[in-house]
């Protein structure tokens, strides 16, 4: 049997980047032959293997043909015959299609070194078509290596507008789609992603609320962008210029949604797009079964941002529900995340990305007077059960009154 290197781990080395993940191809071995080393099998018809130190994957090489829609429709076809050559040629991308044995002696049939130089994400083959995941996977590829200068072959770009008007990405499952947007959001350009998404027709697939925001304009003097999905591409540049985490970045992505719902003639004004949006918003979560904690935080974001930029107007009673709609007292990080995805929306405007957004401060510190109120003095004057928690509120607007006056 002979063990090759392959896919990321091989790229990233070229490309002088910091190597985490080993996946192993095995050329030459039977199942058994596997097992006999020791060697743990992933699932029962899939020849992957686990190391029995490292832990790293080893596949058997495989072809793989399609026999139905999704990707459960697959049949695999792993034997000792399969060489090297059938096994990379099957794979998403020339520059995660070469091989390395152990003296670091490359196999390159594809020319994957030649479009690492290029900075091309070129597909191998028309065997790309198998796995419609590959369309978020370029995307995502290309999110990551914007910054190095890579762009989507124009002949991928085709075959992935082709893929996502065939119906494929429909089949995807919410989980496996669900895990290439959150580490594409997490890299350094997560407006790639949706760019490229939108340039091939993916993203009117996966996320036509957000597609229909590019040719919505706002008002210039709040956006001199003018554009909706201009400016939720700057607002997701701002959240990872800012190291924002995957909550605050979802949030930034589906604030405005409902900005895609007002009708023409109110154009480029957007009453009430902020509850307007939620259904959206809950709409998108649900397809992909965002966690809760990206659920949440989207959901009060899209209701909220508003509130947000206006806290230094807002009067003491409107801070006071906002506090609460956030629970703030028992979920302080949620609401620090709150003001991260108001500030990326505020400085997610073309010219206005080293604004100053005071609003910040101030919420934090309306969040630190209400918090201030202790209850033990308050039952110690005998409230209990309701009539206790509107004394608390009483109080916490109190702090919050004598907070505006004294900022
Ligand atoms: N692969 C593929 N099609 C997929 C998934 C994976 O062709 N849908 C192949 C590629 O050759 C890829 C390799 O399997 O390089 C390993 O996949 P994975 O670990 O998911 O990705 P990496 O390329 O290692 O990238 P990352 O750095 O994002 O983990």
């Amino acid at each position: 049997m002979r063990i090759y290197k392959v896919g990321g781990a091989v790229r990233d080395r070229l490309l002088g980047k910091p190597v985490t993940d080993i996946d192993w191809v095995v050329v030459g071995a039977t199942t058994e032959e596997m097992l006999a080393k020791g060697f743990r099998p992933v699932g029962a018809d899939f020849p992957v293997f686990l190391h029995p130190k490292s832990g790293e994957e080893y596949a058997l090489a495989r072809t793989e043909r399609k026999s139905g829609r999704g990707y459960g429709g697959f049949t695999f076809h792993a034997s000792p015959e399969v060489t090297l050559e059938e096994d990379l040629i099957r794979r998403d991308l020339t520059i995660n299609a070469m091989a390395e044995d152990d003296q670091q002696n490359l196999t390159d049939p594809y020319h994957g070194q030649r479009d690492l130089e290029a900075r091309l994400l070129r597909h191998v083959s028309p065997a790309f078509a198998e796995d419609p995941l590959r369309v978020l996977r370029v995307a995502r590829f290309a999110a990551r290596y914007a910054a190095l200068g890579f762009t989507v072959a124009p002949e991928t770009l085709e075959l992935m507008r082709q893929l996502s008007e065939s119906g494929e990405l429909e089949a995807l499952t919410p989980e496996r789609s669900w895990k290439e947007i959150s580490r594409a959001l997490m890299e350094d350009q997560p407006q790639v992603f949706i760019e490229v998404l939108r340039a091939c027709g993916a993203l009117k697939v996966l996320m036509p609320e957000v597609d229909a925001l590019f040719g919505v304009p706002q008002p210039p003097a709040h956006h001199p962008e003018i554009d909706t999905g201009a400016h939720i591409l700057s607002v997701l540049q701002q959240a990872a210029l800012h190291k924002q985490p995957l909550t605050v970045r979802w949030a930034c992505l589906l604030h405005d949604l409902g900005k895609g719902l007002t009708p023409e003639e109110e154009w480029p004004r957007h009453i009430a797009h902020e509850f307007k949006g939620l259904k959206l918003i809950k709409a998108v979560n649900e397809r992909f079964k965002a966690p809760r904690d990206c659920q949440e935080l989207a959901m009060l974001v899209g209701e909220y941002h508003t509130h947000g930029h206006r806290a230094l107007e807002l009067k003491p009673s409107t801070l006071l529900e906002l506090l609460q709609s956030f629970d703030v007292y028992r979920r302080p990080q949620r609401f620090e995340e709150f003001i991260a995805a108001c500030e990326m929306d505020a400085r997610g405007r073309e010219g206005l990305e080293q604004r100053s957004y005071p609003q910040a401060d101030y919420l934090r510190g309306a969040a630190t007077a209400a918090r201030s109120i202790a209850v033990q003095p308050l039952l110690e004057k005998g409230f209990k059960g309701p009539e206790l928690g509107e004394a608390i509120k009483r109080e916490r607007l109190k702090a919050l009154k004598a907070y505006k006056e004294q900022v």
